[in-house]
């Protein structure tokens, strides 16, 4: 089974997860990138039972739209039942690194709304201590130096994303060569930092499922 034919069958086991607990009156938190987007092929099939969508990018909106799934903004939606969505890594405790799709603080916050994040990635995700994969940090501009000054000084190699603004207008610096052994203290030490919007470690809030793509079939893990 290759990559892709892995984060097909994660998505579809999130429709399996979920199909049961909607109903019409139902809106769910729908996250960003390719393994999010086999999820928003998939919801497709569940039309009609659910009412519509809040989206984690303007990417994810537009795909929810051309398949006729009703758009919600989060401030007029009281609750979501789930967010689904991918990581760009994830440890056995369901800490997460997200923001490979400069999505972050959008997917921070639907999480943060969500009363259950299911998280769906392929086995390639899964690595024992966080930090391999470059932590993204969305920054206000003008403070983009004095951030990644900051950010070195706690043991990591910023490096501007180049060409990418964010929906929210903001620019973002991937964190090279960080080991993280305490996710959520870093989480908090670089939120700390003026001029940071947020940064894509989802600690404090991680996913309460993992459903993950392996060869031999989706694997599960809650917290
Ligand atoms: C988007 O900003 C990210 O948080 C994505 O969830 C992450 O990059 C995973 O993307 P893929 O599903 O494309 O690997």
């Amino acid at each position: 089974m290759n990559q892709d034919a892995m984060k097909k069958a994660v998505a579809e086991a999130a429709l399996e997860e979920i199909r049961g607990q909607i109903n019409k009156d139902s809106v769910l938190g729908v996250g960003t990138g390719s393994t999010a987007n086999y999820f928003i092929e998939a919801l497709g099939e569940l039309k009609g039972s659910f009412r519509g969508a809040v989206a984690s990018s303007e990417e994810t909106a537009k795909r929810l739209k051309a398949r006729d799934i009703e758009l919600f903004e989060l401030n007029d939606v009281d609750s979501l039942p789930f967010y689904i969505d991918g990581a760009d890594e994830a440890n056995e405790h369901l800490h997460l690194i997200k923001g490979g799709g400069a999505a972050l603080t959008r997917e921070k916050i639907i999480a943060a709304v969500a009363r259950e994040f299911i998280c769906i990635c392929d086995e390639s995700k899964k690595v024992d201590i966080l930090g391999q994969f470059p932590l993204p940090v969305e920054v206000i501009p003008m403070a983009r130096s004095y951030v990644a000054r900051k950010l070195a000084g706690l043991g990591g190699q910023p490096v501007y994303r180049q060409g990418v603004v964010t929906d929210n207008g903001n620019v973002i610096l991937d964190v090279h060569n960080l080991k993280i052994t305490d996710p959520k203290k870093l989480e908090n030490d670089i939120n700390a930092i003026v001029g940071v919007v947020t940064n894509g470690l989802f600690a404090n809030r991680g996913a309460d499922l993992l459903l993950l793509g392996t060869p031999d079939g989706v694997k599960t893990s809650s917290v």
